[in-house]
């Protein structure tokens, strides 16, 4: 199941994630959120002046795709799956397999005065 809008852990619009140069550029930052049992896992991935963020689960097994703020591969030019070794471009498109067409879910971020929000 995807982890969507109906998860209670899944923070509201407006939450402030961590400051812009927390995260490397390009580089990439794991989030958790906690309600009762439920977990929400998102990560935002930085490029530049571009921030994009994701729900933490693979599309082909639903597997979590990083650890420890590790989201992309070593040159940071695609986001790779610990599970099975898929790539992702940084705007969430599967480029091998096992996810080749497929895409990360969006989970929307937004930069104000320097500091990263969920939107
Ligand atoms: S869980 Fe991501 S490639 Fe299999």
């Amino acid at each position: 199941m995807r982890d969507g809008q109906d998860n209670p852990a899944r923070p509201a619009p407006g939450v402030r994630l961590c400051a812009v140069d927390e995260i490397a550029d390009p580089g990439s930052k794991g989030f958790r959120f906690r309600v009762d049992n439920r977990l929400f896992a998102g990560f935002v991935v930085r490029h530049g002046d571009t921030l994009s963020g994701f729900i933490d689960q693979c599309p082909h097994a639903g597997w979590p795709l990083g650890y420890d703020d590790r989201y992309l591969t070593r040159t940071g030019e695609h986001i790779l799956c610990a599970g099975h070794g898929a790539l992702f471009t940084l705007d969430g498109e599967g480029v091998t397999v096992p996810c080749v067409g497929e895409r990360l879910t969006a989970w929307p971020v937004e930069v104000k005065d320097g500091e990263v929000f969920t939107a």
